[in-house]
């Protein structure tokens, strides 16, 4: 498979069971990456065999892709810390800007590691949705595989992780068939130009991440799905908000992040 000119494989660990085998064949079916057999070589010697750039490494207990230096897996990261303050009562920067009460549907047009659905779903609760869409195919998969298996931290984070419904998508295609007001809140976190380097998570998405900058278009086509309103998480020092027409911006003052805010006029 090449995802951005990257040509990608599916194997098992060097120890595999017959278990490992039936899940890496079915993450090879849902991303489209061809499976190969491991044949006791190194990663160095399979990557080189079959000239490619990574592969995804179905272990026990672990699905990841790795390309020799980064790894890439689903971990809740902090999503379980925000968690445990928004039960604290205190506030998360996120939910305020979406304003989300529980019971409430919300579209997460760029799904990544999953840290801001699971914790947008925790507040949705149960008798909310969240459905998050990621063009990846890579990426959506080990993360519907991580949200499905996780079984480390509280029973409540998990149960939520459970409940939110990924679909691989590029978000414009799917805001253009959605009908007006589908979702309370449409929300859009996409690839920062300027990385934070802190986030060690973002920065092993991004050798399988969709770069594509955000337009005006897709924030018009967000606002028509959105029935209260749409999100846009930015970096406090970039301008991507502005240029976009967001005159709303909210965000803690220490923060390095903003959120943007475009409210449906009803
Ligand atoms: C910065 S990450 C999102 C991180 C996420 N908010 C979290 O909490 O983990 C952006 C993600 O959006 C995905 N993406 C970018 N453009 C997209 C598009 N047009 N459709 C769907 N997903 C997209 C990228 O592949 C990447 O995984």
């Amino acid at each position: 498979m090449n995802w951005y000119g990257k040509k990608i494989l599916v194997t098992t660990s060097l120890r595999s069971g017959m278990d490992l085998n039936d899940l890496a064949d079915r993450i090879s079916a849902e991303t489209g990456v061809p499976r190969v057999s491991r044949d006791n070589l190194s990663l160095g010697a399979l990557l080189g065999q079959y000239e490619a750039d990574g592969a995804i490494i179905v272990e026990a207990g672990r699905v990841f892709f790795t390309d020799g230096s980064v790894e890439f897996f689903f971990h809740p990261g902090l999503a379980v810390l925000r968690i445990a303050e928004i039960r604290k009562g205190k506030n998360d920067q996120m939910i305020a800007a979406m304003d989300l009460k529980p019971g409430q549907r919300v579209l997460d047009c760029t799904l990544g590691l999953g840290n801001d659905a699971l914790v947008a779903g925790y507040v949705a609760g149960e008798s909310g949705q969240v459905l998050g869409l990621e063009s990846s195919p890579v990426v959506a998969a080990l993360v519907r595989h991580g949200m499905q298996t996780y079984n480390r931290g509280s029973r409540a984070v998990q149960d939520s992780m459970r409940r939110i419904e990924i679909k691989c998508a590029d978000h414009r295609v799917v805001l253009e068939s959605l009908p007006p007001d589908s979702f309370d809140v449409v929300y859009l976190d996409p690839m920062f130009s300027s990385p934070l380097t802190q986030s060690s998570g973002i920065n092993s998405l991004r050798p399988l991440a969709d770069h594509r900058p955000l337009t005006p278009e897709v924030t018009a086509l967000a606002l028509r799905v959105a029935r209260k309103r749409v999100v846009v998480k930015d970096i406090r020092c970039g301008n991507r908000l502005r240029e976009l027409g967001f005159s709303y911006l909210t965000g803690g003052k220490r923060s390095p992040i903003i959120f943007g805010i475009l409210l449906k006029e009803i």
